[in-house]
């Protein structure tokens, strides 16, 4: 209950540092000014007063999910006590942001071998997120799985994704196969009350069932049951989860914009866009905040890559978000980050105190250049490692900056999605574009439906049977 204890919470705010933005640190041709944060008072006040107005309206309704689940979160708490009880086994059929959260959110706040522990130190189910159709995959884990013991629990906001509708068919029928009436016992459905075919399809079944809010949209939906029940399933507490989101929220009501810093993030961000900066690095130096980037990717990238905006004007926008990893990235992608192209903002993650610490031990006293490592921590290694990072991407003049956790916990990564999340809304504010659609994800669904026969797409089909031919001499 630390989240009810003011002194707590403040002392878990995370710090967003943007020194190596600034025109000081990175020179005056990449870099930013007070003089530039003025000039765009206006673009900055727009994105505030823009997502303050239409908070809890239309697809915003992901911005009242910290106050607006109580009852709903009681029903997910009894629900994982009793999956709890019955199952050793929860898997997640779902993909994109019914995916992407749970996956990122179990990785942060479980044992990072959760799985692998023996059940009576694990003490709560293992969790497998299944975001996609390789065959492989599927039969790997139906080798794996004791089906007496596994709940599962299929997501889809709108109901009718075929990756996830394909892996529900696969799943029920060897349920029903092998538990006919019982089957749905070992099925909880999430997904949208108002359209779709999984409610009709849950409803017909007599599944458990949770609903994602209208207003709630795939990349926004970790904080409504697509992530609070997986979580809750593992032993997380969403309570504080959610605490920490609602903290996060009132810092960003401050409309000052070197107070608020989803909105000063925003205003980077577009900033460094105009000049160019094309490309969105999330690196956490942290293995528990590694699938953060990959949910992250999907928030920046469906967010705020957009053809127009919001009165018809073709802009193709967005930046490409790009995913590494502190440490292990610097032996792989930082060359690139340092002497490549400028056309990249760098977002690294750190945290401030580990939850746990391995010290190196003495040895190799004879040879000083391995010796120097001793006498230090893994925790002191990767902290000096990301500072040196942090220092040698400015030396090049290449913007990055950090956004600092006290540490990991339910709190601290509350205050974290729900900044990004708002940072997004606000970046999508000042780019005058829709936030929160996604037509691009269409073109591609829509071929895979005509090419399967689906009704209703053949005049998709018959396009497609008129598009150009592959050319055999293109092949090698
Ligand atoms: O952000 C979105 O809405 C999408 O990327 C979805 O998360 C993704 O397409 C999966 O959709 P659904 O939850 O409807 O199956």
């Amino acid at each position: 209950m630390n989240y009810k204890n003011k002194e707590w919470c403040k002392s878990m705010s995370l710090t967003l540092d943007y020194n190596n933005m600034m025109a000081e640190y990175v020179g005056e041709k990449e870099g930013f000014t007070v003089k530039d944060f003025n000039d765009n008072k206006k673009l900055s006040s727009f994105a505030f007063n823009y997502v303050k107005e239409h908070r809890g309206e239309g697809m915003m309704g992901w911005t009242e999910l910290p106050y607006n689940q109580k009852e709903i979160v009681n029903d997910i708490i009894a629900t994982a006590k009793d999956i709890k009880k019955k199952f050793d086994n929860f898997v997640v059929l779902g993909i994109g942001g019914s995916a992407l959260g749970p996956i990122s959110v179990f990785q942060a706040l479980c044992h990072l071998k959760h799985n692998e522990l023996p059940k009576s130190v694990r003490k709560f189910p293992k969790l497998y997120v299944e975001d996609n159709v390789d065959p492989e995959r599927m039969q790997a884990l139906l080798d794996v799985l004791n089906l007496d013991k596994t709940c599962f629990n299929v997501i889809t906001k709108s109901g009718g994704t075929s990756e996830t509708m394909s892996q529900y068919l696969i799943i029920m029928d060897i349920l029903k196969k092998k538990y006919g009436k019982n089957a749905k016992d070992h099925m909880i459905a999430t997904t949208s009350l108002s359209k779709g075919n999984l409610i009709k399809i849950a409803k017909e079944e007599g599944l458990k069932t949770f609903y994602i809010p209208d207003g709630v949209g795939g990349r926004f939906s970790e904080l409504c049951p697509v992530g609070l029940l997986p979580a809750a399933v593992v032993g997380i507490d969403i309570k504080q989860l959610l605490a920490g989101a609602g903290y996060m929220d009132k810092v960003c009501k401050n409309k000052d914009v070197r107070k608020n810093p989803a909105l000063m993030s925003a205003l980077l961000e577009c900033l460094a866009m105009k000049k160019g900066k094309n490309i969105s690095v999330m690196m956490p130096y942290s293995d528990g905040l590694k699938y953060i980037a990959d949910w992250y990717c999907q928030l920046w990238g469906e967010s705020l890559g957009k053809s127009v905006d919001r009165d018809g004007n073709v802009v193709n926008v967005g930046q490409t978000p790009v995913k590494a990893l502190g440490v292990t990235d610097q032996h792989s992608q930082v060359q690139l980050y340092r002497e490549g192209p400028f056309d990249k903002v760098i977002t690294i993650l750190g945290v401030k105190n580990f939850r746990t610490n391995v010290e190196i031990p003495n040895g190799c006293d004879n040879i000083p250049d391995v010796a120097f490592l001793s006498g230090h921590t893994m925790g002191e290694l990767i902290n000096t490692e990301r500072v040196a990072t942090e220092y040698a991407l400015t030396t090049a003049n290449r913007l990055n900056y950090t956004v600092l956790l006290p540490e990991i916990n339910a709190f601290t990564l509350g205050e974290l999605l729900f900044m990004f999340e708002l940072e997004t809304a606000y970046c999508g504010a000042m780019l005058n574009i829709d936030t929160f659609n996604q037509p691009g994800v269409e073109g591609g669904k829509n071929a895979t439906y005509a090419l399967f026969g689906r009704k209703g797409y053949e005049n998709t089909k018959k396009e497609m049977d008129n598009s150009p031919k592959k050319n055999p001499e293109y092949f090698c």
